[in-house]
């Protein structure tokens, strides 16, 4: 079997069956995202304890790309203090710019091919995009 089609088992394996699809209790950070060029929609909540993202659940409606990636990215950050998530998002988003992963990817590297297709990047970003989102501190209103 070819990486290529390894690969590809990944992300329908994901697709197919996304882990953590669900919704937390109502004290869970909440972002809501869509890719404005498909319209394609993420809902990603976070619990997070002590600087530790100790759950993290999604629902989506987009590309086998987009909801792999959510899937995958969920499973990635679990149990990881903040700033290596955001450690782990950035490094996902080298590996989006063609860069090789400095860091072992796990399952995240089946989606390393997309970045060969510029239109598709963003489909795998989406999920990273809301993690950031629901992490960085948010500017006092
Ligand atoms: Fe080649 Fe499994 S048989 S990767
Ligand atoms: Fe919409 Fe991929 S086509 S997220």
């Amino acid at each position: 079997m070819q990486l290529d089609d390894l690969y590809r088992q990944v992300i329908m394996d994901h697709y197919q069956h996304p882990r953590n699809v669900g919704e937390l209790a109502a004290d869970a950070i909440t972002v809501d995202l869509r890719n404005p060029s498909c319209g394609d929609e993420i809902k990603l909540q976070l619990q997070v304890k002590d600087g530790v993202v100790t759950d993290a659940r999604f629902r989506g409606s987009g590309c086998s790309i987009s909801m792999a990636s959510a899937s995958m990215m969920t499973e990635a950050v679990k149990g990881l203090p903040i700033a290596e998530a955001l450690a782990l998002s950035r490094s996902f988003r080298a590996m989006m710019r063609g860069e090789e992963p400095d860091r072992d990817l796990g399952d995240l590297e089946a989606l390393q091919g997309v970045s060969k297709f510029p239109a598709r990047i963003k489909c795998a970003t989406l999920a990273w995009q809301a993690l950031e989102k629901a992490v960085r501190p948010q500017p006092a209103e």
